[in-house]
């Protein structure tokens, strides 16, 4: 039988045709902001990931992203940056509980935050750094990690 040298690549199925049950998943991730994909639609990537405390600033000059709440509150402060395009919305922060979600227009800075842990969805383009454009931080966290 096959056996993937890396146990985090993508399986064959790429998680599709099977019902994938979120906060399980969440709930074998070790550490909070750790992504981790569980499948893909064409070409954006769902992630689930556990967070608490506060997320660097950052941001993706070319896609949206989107947060879906499961757990927890996330609160996601936004502010346009200098060059912030037609999308920008200005700033603001953005509260989000348990069934709710919001997207971050591309362009926006946003640092997500949590004062308890947080579990959650991210559903964006794949490729996409979680650190946002730049430089990588101590939080940046490789992509393509399957749960
Ligand atoms: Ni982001």
């Amino acid at each position: 039988m096959f056996m993937p040298l890396n146990p985090t690549a993508a399986p064959a199925g790429r998680g599709q045709s099977q019902a994938i049950d979120l906060v399980q998943e969440i709930d074998r991730i070790d550490g909070h902001w750790q992504p981790r994909v569980v499948a893909e639609m064409n070409d954006y990537q769902f992630k689930v990931v556990k967070v608490q405390g506060e997320f660097p600033w950052h941001v993706h000059a070319d896609t949206d992203e989107t947060f879906v709440v499961l757990e927890g509150e996330l609160k996601i402060a936004t502010r346009s940056g200098a060059s912030g395009g037609e999308c920008a919305s200005g700033e603001g922060v953005i509260v989000l509980r348990a069934g709710q979600m919001a997207v971050v227009p591309r362009g926006v800075e946003h640092q997500p935050s949590a004062e308890a842990e947080v579990k959650m969805l991210l559903i964006e383009p794949c490729g996409v750094v979680n650190t946002g454009d730049g430089a990588p931080g101590a939080r940046t966290v490789e992509n393509d990690q399957w749960i």
